[in-house]
């Protein structure tokens, strides 16, 4: 047993030089806060339908309301620092959206808010896939636009490839999180391949 695990890890460098792969971190930023929020299970599968080598990292956008005389009194909130520096390390992130009254959640657009608030710009050049999971029939379409929108003034890198859309999303994971929709996981499958490649690897 001992001896095969440290073949495994002697081979596995090689493996990845000649799948011409590299290692990378993958932030995902589910815009719904409860524990078993579709959107928090979306991005999670998004990561692991990235490939080999993938870091995965989940911000937490409980955040407080921007308030612009708590920024005055105390300046960014540390959890805010957190999710901006957060993103400035990943090597791409992916954002989704539940559908709330048509529109993207207020939970995300307050983390997008503070972190333009934040110095610096760590979305700039910064490849993001966006993607939505909703209740409805339209699987959210209507908040991903919206969201599209959102992050229009922050000059990130929008991969494109197949829209993503959960219908019906609180009836499309498992009881561990795991899509069983494979057509879902078909096209979140070349969306992620589509960011990997923006990475560079
Ligand atoms: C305030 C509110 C508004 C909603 N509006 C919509 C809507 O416009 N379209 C839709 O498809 N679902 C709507 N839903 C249902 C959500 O899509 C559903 O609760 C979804 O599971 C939320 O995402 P989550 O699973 O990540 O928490 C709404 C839910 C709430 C709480």
């Amino acid at each position: 047993m001992g001896g095969l695990r440290v073949a495994r890890l002697a081979f596995r460098p090689l493996a990845r030089q000649r799948g011409g792969m590299k290692n990378l971190t993958l932030l995902g930023l589910p815009g719904a806060l409860r524990a078993g929020s579709s959107n928090r299970f979306l991005v999670r599968n998004a990561a692991r339908l990235m490939g080999d080598g993938v870091t995965y990292v989940e911000a937490d956008l409980a955040l407080p309301l921007y308030d612009g005389d708590l920024e005055d009194g105390t300046g960014i909130p540390a959890p805010v620092q957190t999710l901006a520096d957060q993103i400035a390390a990943a090597d791409a992130v992916v954002i989704s959206t539940p559908e709330y009254n048509k529109n993207l959640s207020g939970v995300l657009k307050n983390a997008l808010d503070w972190v333009s608030r934040t110095e610096g710009n760590p979305w700039a050049g910064k490849p993001v896939a966006l993607m939505s999971a909703a209740g409805g029939r339209s699987g959210g379409e209507r908040a991903l636009n919206s969201l599209v929108l959102a992050m229009m003034p922050f000059r990130a890198t929008l991969v494109p490839g197949p829209d993503i859309c959960v219908a019906d999303s609180n009836n499309q994971f498992d009881a561990d999180g795991l899509l069983i929709n494979t057509r879902v996981e078909k096209s979140l499958t070349t969306r992620m391949q589509t960011l990997r490649a923006a990475t560079g690897g």
